[in-house]
């Protein structure tokens, strides 16, 4: 696969400007499903206000129908077209993967477009596929200054790779976590994370190299309990099982969370490190088993520990968990910790004490 080479130096210069701080873009990524309309209605819905969040539409590929149905949406957006349709030239045995390509060419473009064209200081991406929650915006909103504020962070994502309905606590909507895992799908970055992407950013598998070492360095991203975001479309670059299998089935948040109201401060990385990571490994630690047959005779949160990757992959696909590791990271996991709930318990698997970081030959 092609996705370390980097992509040609283009010289590109950022100009220098005065943003607001507080605005943030909506960049909604588009290319040939007329069925933006439902993400967009339900952006428009939730947004209260359009200064706040202006939304752009940038659309990739020539298509009429889908061209006429954002064009509806008026001074509510503002619609832009990635200029080069050019075919491009993609490794013969990646053929088949030309679309992941295009989409890699989309975004750099429509990301230059927002950051320094439009000169907007933070933007959030969102597919044309994508579903948001009453909240999605007041999530933004109230994690931008943490984003901000905490170096070791570079993103917050409206998305749990393990929010399916037996897998969360719906009783508390408000909870978020850091995660070393970059989920993507309803996300925030900022300005200056992209003066730093857009020079190396690649040809193709942009999510895959951003969760490569050489990108994430270390930083985490936050994410929620209950997603924020969820695909509502099958059809796609990627395939349609997966989101039979899975996607299908992650729970939107339904309950509106007024995020600025609580104080976020928890989710720094030095509070989080002692508070969240100390409070796992405060946690009784049980087996599988004993879960299993009901032998744990409290509601508190457990703990499981794991040593080995096949270890960690049995205990993923015993409780339903996604099992797939991107440059050793396991999904939604901060610290090689992943929290979910089994029967209405909070269960943590988390490696041993001694854990050394992650592993890049764990796939
Ligand atoms: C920045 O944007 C916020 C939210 O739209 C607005 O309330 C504020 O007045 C703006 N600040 C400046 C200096 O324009
Ligand atoms: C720089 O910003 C100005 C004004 O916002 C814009 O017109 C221009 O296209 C930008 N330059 C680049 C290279 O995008
Ligand atoms: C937020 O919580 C932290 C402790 O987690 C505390 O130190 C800080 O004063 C709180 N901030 C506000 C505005 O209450």
């Amino acid at each position: 696969m092609g996705f370390f080479k980097e992509s040609y130096e283009d010289g590109y210069q950022f100009n220098k400007s005065n943003f607001n701080t507080s605005t943030v873009a909506v960049l909604v990524i588009a290319c040939n499903r007329p069925s933006i309309s439902r993400c967009l209605n339900k952006l428009l819905k939730y947004r209260k206000s359009k200064e706040q969040f202006p939304i752009i539409v940038s659309q990739d590929c020539i298509h009429e129908r889908t061209s006429q149905v954002i064009k509806s949406f008026g001074s509510e957006i503002t619609h832009i077209h990635q200029p080069d349709q050019k075919e491009i030239k993609v490794p013969s045995k990646e053929k088949k993967f030309n679309g992941y390509f295009k989409i890699a060419r989309h975004y750099k473009w429509a990301l230059n477009q927002v950051f320094n064209t439009y000169n907007y200081g933070t933007a959030v991406i969102v597919e044309d596929d994508l579903d948001v929650a009453p909240d999605f915006f007041e999530y933004f909103k109230a994690t931008l200054p943490i984003l901000q504020k905490d170096r070791t962070l570079w993103c917050v994502s409206a998305w749990n790779d393990n929010g399916k309905f037996a897998l969360i606590d719906r009783n508390d909507p408000k909870l978020l976590y850091r995660t070393d895992f970059f989920p993507g799908l309803g996300w925030m970055l900022t300005r200056e994370l992209w003066i730093e992407l857009h020079k190396k950013w690649p040809n193709s598998y942009w999510d895959d190299w951003m969760r490569h070492p050489d990108q994430r360095k270390g930083r985490s991203c936050i994410r929620p309990e209950l997603s924020r975001s969820k695909t509502f479309g099958k059809i796609g670059v990627s395939n349609g099982l997966f989101y039979d299998k899975h996607l299908k089935f992650i729970y939107l948040n339904e309950v509106p969370v007024d995020f600025t109201k609580f104080n976020l401060t928890y989710l720094l990385k030095n509070e989080y490190d002692n508070n969240f990571v100390g409070h796992v490994y405060k946690a009784p630690q049980v087996n599988y088993n004993e879960l299993k047959t009901k032998a744990i005779k409290h509601n508190d949160p457990v703990r499981i520990t794991y040593y080995t990757k096949n270890n960690l992959k049995s205990l993923t696909k015993l409780f339903g968990l996604m099992d797939d590791f991107k440059s050793g990271v396991p999904r939604t996991a901060y610290k090689g910790i992943i929290s979910f709930t089994y029967e209405n318990r909070r269960v943590y698997l988390a490696p041993s004490n001694d854990w050394k970081g992650y592993d890049p030959t764990w796939q």
